[in-house]
Order: structure tokens, then sequence, then C-alpha cells
């Protein structure tokens, strides 16, 4: 068979807007809207949301191309698309282990995502019972303080979370991912419009502004950028093999670089909005701008608890914001659903069962570090930011360099450039440099400046 007439075992999307519609649901999620505010003010503002910036744009970008492409050409499971490549170019088949990387890492990623989505789930219900009326950013604080410090509560919200997760991927990728992104995304992105309105109206709107876009580079360290690079990989679903599968189900005649960059812009958008809704708030409610994971959760209350029709825009944001996060795990956890159907001939639905439960049972870990196990450091960090740090500033960085080198200099150009179509030669060689130099030397860099070696 040619290999560019292969087809996808687990089906195709019906359009490439269907593929957009889709890959966004998995790039924009808590990434955007619960993580890029939070680490934004752990490391200063400004500095950080331009290493931020640059990296999506001059990694995520031609990474995301060369994602994509390597799923459309393999046309299966991360592992196993590797291992049909490997072949393809006569390269040594260790190259799957982009493959299991980057299964291991969703897996990993969604334990935590799952217990932040479980957050958000009991917001929802917060929301709705009218606590935050008139609620001030002590009161939000203190709420929060007392709902994550209880280990009962975060364990039942996670495996609620989880359960449902299990459910909608038990319903296959037609049915369970294509509904649901088509109307709620554009409605998520008026609301987050309405909560930048609101962050106006605080007279703090500018201090939050200069914070976000003024760059002060006194601020910017080793830690920080990789912090920046990490997200950026993070929030574009990158290196670990989301884009790829997805990829797998595009259709041959999709522009894969203009679809990249639709998806990208998409992305940081959110990010950026969900930036200038918190801050002001921030500023405005004396809260400190780096109070970690639960900046949202201790700002947004405040705003929906002081502007009219509060209670509904608080209980719509929450419950967008969930369906957001849905569409992101389903994401993560599709890479070893897919491989154990492949690889063990089980059914969807069993496939979705071990692999919910297993990445439940590691959730547990980060339910417990903001609780019980609270002062239980490694390294200096809890259980959830030593899982984080692993996977956002190492797995899916490491990732995405071999996916770089990968397409750069094994696959021929023959086929990179039949799978992108870049008709513009200056393009394209732009595309290739990008990701044979400066993608890999720029990762490395960052990881070395930031261990302290550079
Ligand atoms: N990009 C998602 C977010 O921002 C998280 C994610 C990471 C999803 C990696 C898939 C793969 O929330």
């Amino acid at each position: 068979m040619n290999i560019s007439d292969r087809q996808s075992q687990h089906g195709q999307w019906s359009s490439r807007w269907t593929f957009i519609l889709a890959a966004t649901g998995a790039a924009v999620g808590l990434g955007n809207i619960w993580k890029f505010p939070y680490l934004t003010g752990q490391n200063g503002g400004s500095a950080f949301v331009l290493i931020y910036i640059i990296c999506v744009a001059a990694l995520g970008i031609p990474l995301m191309m060369a994602e994509i492409l390597l799923g459309r050409r393999g046309r299966a499971t991360p592992i196993h698309t590797m291992k049909v490549l490997a072949e393809e170019t006569n390269t040594t088949q260790w190259w799957q282990i982009i493959g299991w990387s980057g299964t291991i890492a969703g897996m990993l990623i969604l334990s935590y995502y799952s217990v932040i989505g479980g957050w958000t789930l009991a917001y929802i219900v917060k929301s709705i019972t009218g606590i935050f009326s008139g609620a001030t950013g002590e009161f939000a604080a203190s709420t929060f303080g007392t709902f994550v410090g209880s280990a009962s509560s975060l364990f039942f919200w996670h495996t609620l979370f989880m359960v449902i997760t299990m459910a909608i991927v038990a319903g296959g990728v037609q049915g369970g991912l294509e509904k649901a992104v088509q109307f709620l995304m554009p409605t998520l992105f008026v609301l987050l419009l309405v909560m930048v309105g609101y962050s106006m109206t605080t007279g703090y709107f500018g201090k939050g502004l200069a914070f976000l876009f003024t760059p002060d580079f006194s601020k910017l360290t080793g830690s920080s950028m990789l912090a920046a690079m990490g997200q950026a990989f993070f929030s574009l679903s990158l290196g670990m093999g989301t884009i790829m599968i997805y990829g797998s189900y595009v259709p041959k005649d999709t522009s894969i670089a203009t679809t990249t960059i639709a998806i990208a812009l998409a992305d940081t958008a959110v990010a950026l909005l969900a930036g200038m809704a918190i801050f002001p708030i921030v500023f405005a409610n004396n809260l400190e701008a780096s109070s970690g994971p639960g900046l949202i959760f201790q700002t947004l209350p405040v705003a929906f608890g002081n502007m009219t029709g509060g209670m509904i825009f608080g209980s719509l944001f929450f419950t967008l914001l969930l369906v957001a996060a849905w569409t992101s795990s389903i994401s993560l956890i599709e890479p070893l659903v897919t491989w154990l159907i492949e690889t063990f001939g089980m059914s969807r639905l069993k496939a979705a069962i071990y692999s919910g439960v297993a990445t439940w049972l590691f959730g547990l870990g980060t339910v417990w570090s903001f609780n019980l196990w609270a002062d239980l450091k490694f390294f200096g960090l809890t259980f959830f930011d030593l899982l984080d740090f692993i996977t956002s500033n190492l797995m899916l960085p490491l990732g995405g360099i071999l996916i770089a080198l990968f397409a750069g200099w094994l696959m021929s150009a023959e086929h990179t450039k039949a799978e992108l179509h870049i008709a513009n030669p200056l393009l394209y060689t732009t595309w290739q440099i990008l990701v044979r130099y400066i993608a890999p030397v720029a990762v490395f860099i960052v990881l070395l400046n930031a261990i302290g070696l550079l």
C-alpha cells in the first residue's frame, strides 16, 4: 500500500473544520485559563509572557506542523506511528520513544488535570448556590483554602471528573469529541470578554496590563524561562502525541500550516484574555499574584460576586471551563486508549476503563498534595508541582525536540513536502531551519540554563 493512502483505523475528521475545532479543543483548556495566569503571577509577569509568546511563535508553530505531519503520515497511535515511520525512513526503532514518552506524559498530566477539573466542577456548584454574592478577595481566598484543605472533597470531585471523562472517551472520536467543541468554545471566548469588561471597571486595568505587557527583564531567571517554554508546549498540547494522533485523522488535502497558525492564535488569545481578566482583580483586591494554582479560584469569584448577573455568569463560566477541560482531557488520554485498542484488540470501553482507573489512582497523589501531603516535598516541590515540572518542563519539550529532529533530519524532504503542501519554497526552508536547528538548540539552551549549566 502506498503510505500516503494509509487510513486511520480510528476514523477520520469529517472536514478540515472539525479538525481545527477538535485540535483547538485539545489546546484550549485549563492550561490557558487556570495555569497561564498563575504561572505568570509566580514568574513575575511580563517577561514570562514575552518568552511564552516567543516560544509559541518560534518553537510551537513549527513543531506543531511537524507533529501533525508525522501523525498524518503514520496514521496510527503515536507509538505505532513512530514504528511505521522509523521503518519507512530506515532508522532505528528507538524513535518509538517519542510515542512511549508522550503516551505516559498524557496519562501523568491527566492525573492532575482531573483534580483541577474537579475543582472546576465544585466551583460550578458553589457559584450556583450564590455563596460568592458580594464576595471580597479575602472571602474567596479563605473559601478556596478550606476547599482544597479537605482531602475528601477533592477526592470526590476528582473521581467524578474522571468517571465522566472515561464515559466520553468510551463514546469514540466522532461521537465524543466533535459535538461538544463547536458551540461551546466560542461561547467561552465571549464570556472571557465579559470578564475582561468587568476588570476594566475595577480601576486596576492599567496596572494589570502593565504587569502582563511592560517587559521587566529583571524578573527573568533560568527557571522562569523554562516555565514559559514548558507552558508553551503544555498549552499547545505539543510533544506528547496528542497532536500527532489528531493529525492522524486529518484529511489529505488540509493545509497543515494555516491550520496550525489558526490553532496557535486562538490558544494564545484565550490565555492572554484570561490574564487580562484576572490580574486587575488581583491588584484591586490586594491578592497575591504569586499565590499559585488557586489563583483563578481566588479571583474570579470576586468578579462574579460583584457584577450584575454574576451568579449566572459565574456558573456559566465554570461550566464552559469544565467543557474546555474535558475536550483537553480526552486528548490527553487518547494516545493510551488507542494504543490499548491497537495492541491488545481491546474494546474502546475496556481500554477507556483501564486507562481511566490507572490515571485516577495516580491522581490521588495530587489530591493529597494540597492537604494530607502538603508538607511532603521532593526537591522542594510538592507531589503536584513535581509531576507538573517533570511533564511540562521536561517530557514535553524533550518529546518536541525528538519530533523536530525526526521530521527535520530523518524524513525525506519529498515526504515532508508532500504532507505539508507548502508551495512557497522560502516558507518550506524556513520551517526546515526552525525544526532542524532553532528548535532543538533553543530547547537545550533553556534546559541547561535552568539547571544552572549555562
Ligand atoms: N493544552 C491543554 C491545556 O492547555 C492541556 C494539554 C496538554 C492537552 C497536552 C493535551 C496534551 O489545557
